[in-house]
């Protein structure tokens, strides 16, 4: 993050000033995100971790489709305490993870990654390479990942920062580094998305 000395302060201080629904394309119903993840064949019962899921209802939606065992990593304490108190009680069945996903070191690993609108703050190559090394750290062998970012023909910020990106041939580059960072280099099932708008 070249333009942001502190990406912290700065996702906190968007939380205080706007509300989740005013962070980034804030969805409804995260319909493409929920198929995303159920084309991946991830079991209801299996481990699903949101990166940068602090503003998002995902969660809320996993647990309304079935699914149990729930994590939300964020890097501002403001977003999660949105998330906590969309869900009420059960806030209390998900791992909250406040964190910057550069350096995430998971107490277990999980069987699906999904990030949506997180990867694309990653302006700088080190901090990309921090990224995969987080899930590699993160991911269960044979473990999905989805990411949806900015496309080429998207907007060049999102709340206030640069973004990088990504068409298809980049997104799979990305796809690529992952796949041979992975413990073995196994060609794991990976989805990634592209998107054009939000
Ligand atoms: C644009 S919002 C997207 C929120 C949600 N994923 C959605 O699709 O509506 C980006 C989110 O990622 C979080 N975030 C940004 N940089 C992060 C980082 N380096 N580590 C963890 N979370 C980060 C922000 O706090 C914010 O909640």
């Amino acid at each position: 993050m070249n333009q942001q000395k502190n990406p912290k302060e700065h996702w906190e201080s968007v939380y205080e000033t706007k509300t989740p629904d005013d962070v980034s394309r804030f969805q409804i119903r995260p319909a493409i995100s929920l198929k995303l993840i159920e084309a991946t064949g991830v079991s209801k019962d299996e481990d699903i971790i949101g990166a940068g899921g602090g503003a998002s209802v995902l969660v809320g939606l996993l647990f309304d489709t079935g699914f149990t065992k729930l994590a939300v990593l964020d890097i501002s304490a403001a977003a999660l305490e949105h998330a906590r108190q969309r869900l009420g009680a059960r806030a209390g069945k998900v791992e909250w993870f406040e964190v910057d996903v550069t350096g995430f070191d998971p107490p277990h690993r999980f069987n699906l990654w999904h990030d949506r609108a997180v990867f694309h703050f990653l302006t700088d190559k080190a901090d990309r390479q921090k990224y995969i090394e987080t899930l590699k750290r993160t991911l269960k062998p044979g473990g999905n990942v989805t990411i949806a970012t900015f496309a080429t023909n998207g907007p060049l910020k999102g709340s206030g920062l640069d973004v990088a990106r990504y068409d298809a041939p980049g997104i799979g580059r990305t796809r690529q580094q992952i796949l041979s960072r992975r413990a073995g280099g196994r060609s794991a099932p990976y989805s990634m998305e592209h998107r054009t708008k939000f």
